[in-house]
C-alpha cells in the first residue's frame, strides 16, 4: 500500500494554483488502488502569515468544501485538520531538536524575506517569525507522521520535500538503531501543470493577488478574473506566440495535449486574446461546472463538514498515537513500557 498524504493552508480562498497543483492530483491518487490518502487543512501553518482568525476559519471551510466538491470521499481518505492532531507539534518539537539551524537558513521563504530586507536596508530578520523560520520543520512533521510514500504538491513544495527527507534521515540516524522510524518521501509533481501562472504571469500566488478563484463568487468571478489575463498587445489576425504566453499554460493545464495542440495552432493562425480567453474560461468550466453546486451546498452546511473532520481527525490519530509512543520512548523521555 502507498501512503499518500497532502496539506493547503487555511490562509486565504482556493484558487486554480492549488486544484491544479495539488487538490485534483490527490484526488486523482486516492482513486487509484492500494493507495491510503491522509489529506489535511494545515491551520497551525495558516498562522504563520495570518493573525486574522476569521479568515484562518472562513478558509478552513472553504478549503474543506473544495476538496469534498472536487470528489474526495471521507470515508476512503483520511480527511483531518492539523490543529486537531496534537501528535503533529509533538513530534514537530523532537525533529526541531535534530534539525540544523544551517538548513533552515536555506528555506526558500526565509532567505526571500531576508533578501527583501536587505534591498530595504532594513535588519536581515526584520519581520521574520520563529515559524517562518522553522515553518519546513512542521511540514516535515506532518509528512513523517503518517510515514507518506508520495507528496502531490505543487513544485513550489519541492525544497520541502527535500527537507523533510533530510531531517527523517537524521532522525533514523540519531535514534532508529538499524531499522528506520521514518520512511523517506518523495514528491509527486504533476508536470502539465508545473506551477501555474497567474494573472500577471508570475506564479499564481495568494500573496501576489493574480489568483483565479475556484467557486468563490461563482462562475461570474472565476469568468472576470479570466478576462483580465494579462495579455500581449497583438490584435485579432496577427500571429501569437502561445509558448511564450502563461494565457496558454492556463489552458494546457486543463485540456488534453491534442486540444492544446489545437489551441497553440489557433493562436499561431492570429486567434484574438478574447476569443482565446472565452475559450479558456469554458474549458475551466468544463472541468468545475459540475462541482459548483456541490461546492455551494458543502459551504452552506459547516457543521456536516465539522463532523467529517472529527471524524478524521480520530481516525488520523488511531495512527499518529502508536506512532508517537514509539518515538517517546525511543528518545528516552517514555520509559519502555
Ligand atoms: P499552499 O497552501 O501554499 O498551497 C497548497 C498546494 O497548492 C500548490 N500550489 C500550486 N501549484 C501549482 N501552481 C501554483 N501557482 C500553486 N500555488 C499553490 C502548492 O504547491 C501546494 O501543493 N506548506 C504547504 C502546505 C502544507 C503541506 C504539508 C503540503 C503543510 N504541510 C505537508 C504537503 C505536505 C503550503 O503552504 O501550500
Amino acid at each position: 500500500t502507498t501512503r499518500v498524504l497532502t496539506g493547503i493552508t487555511t490562509s486565504g480562498t482556493p484558487h486554480l494554483g492549488n486544484y491544479a497543483g495539488a487538490i485534483r492530483p490527490s484526488i486523482q491518487a486516492s482513486q487509484l488502488p492500494d493507495v491510503d490518502a491522509f489529506y489535511f487543512m494545515a491551520d497551525y501553518h495558516a498562522l504563520i502569515k495570518c493573525d486574522d482568525p476569521q479568515r484562518v476559519a472562513r478558509s478552513r471551510l472553504e478549503i474543506a468544501a473544495t476538496w469534498l466538491a472536487a470528489g474526495l470521499d471521507p470515508e476512503k481518505v483520511t480527511f483531518y485538520r492539523q490543529s486537531d492532531i496534537p501528535e503533529i507539534p509533538e513530534l514537530c518539537w523532537m525533529l526541531n531538536c535534530v534539525t540544523g539551524k544551517g538548513l533552515m537558513n536555506r528555506a526558500h521563504a526565509y532567505k526571500a524575506a531576508v533578501d527583501q530586507n536587505t534591498a530595504k536596508g532594513a535588519e536581515p530578520d526584520d519581520g521574520v517569525s520563529m515559524g517562518l523560520f522553522s515553518y519546513p520543520v512542521l511540514m516535515a512533521a506532518d509528512i513523517l507522521m503518517f510515514n507518506a510514500h508520495k507528496v502531490p504538491v505543487g513544485r513550489d513544495q519541492i525544497q520541502h520535500l527535500e527537507m523533510a527527507r533530510d531531517i527523517a534521515q537524521r532522525f533514523n540516524h540519531l535514534y532508529g538503531q538499524g531499522s528506520d522510524f521514518f520512511v523517506l518521501p518523495e514528491v509527486q509533481i504533476a508536470e502539465e501543470v508545473a506551477t501555474l501562472p497567474g494573472l500577471d504571469g508570475r506564479k499564481m500566488s495568494k500573496s501576489y493577488d493574480n489568483t483565479i478563484p475556484l467557486f468563490e463568487g461563482g462562475a461570474k468571478a472565476t469568468r472576470a478574473a479570466v478576462m483580465r489575463i494579462v495579455t500581449d498587445s497583438r490584435q485579432p489576425g496577427e500571429p501569437k506566440d502561445a509558448e511564450g504566453s502563461h494565457l496558454f499554460t492556463l489552458y494546457r493545464a486543463f485540456a488534453t495535449p491534442e486540444e492544446s495542440a489545437a489551441f497553440r495552432q489557433a493562436l499561431e493562425d492570429g486567434l484574438g486574446w478574447g476569443d482565446a480567453k472565452n475559450q479558456l474560461f469554458e474549458r475551466i468550466e468544463q472541468e468545475l461546472g459540475a462541482m459548483r453546486e456541490r461546492y455551494a451546498e458543502l459551504i452552506a452546511d459547516p457543521a456536516r463538514i465539522e463532523d467529517i473532520l472529527q471524524a478524521g481527525a480520530e481516525k488520523a490519530r488511531r495512527s499518529a498515537t502508536p506512532l508517537m509512543q514509539r518515538l517517546r520512548e525511543a528518545v528516552g523521555i517514555r520509559s519502555l513500557s
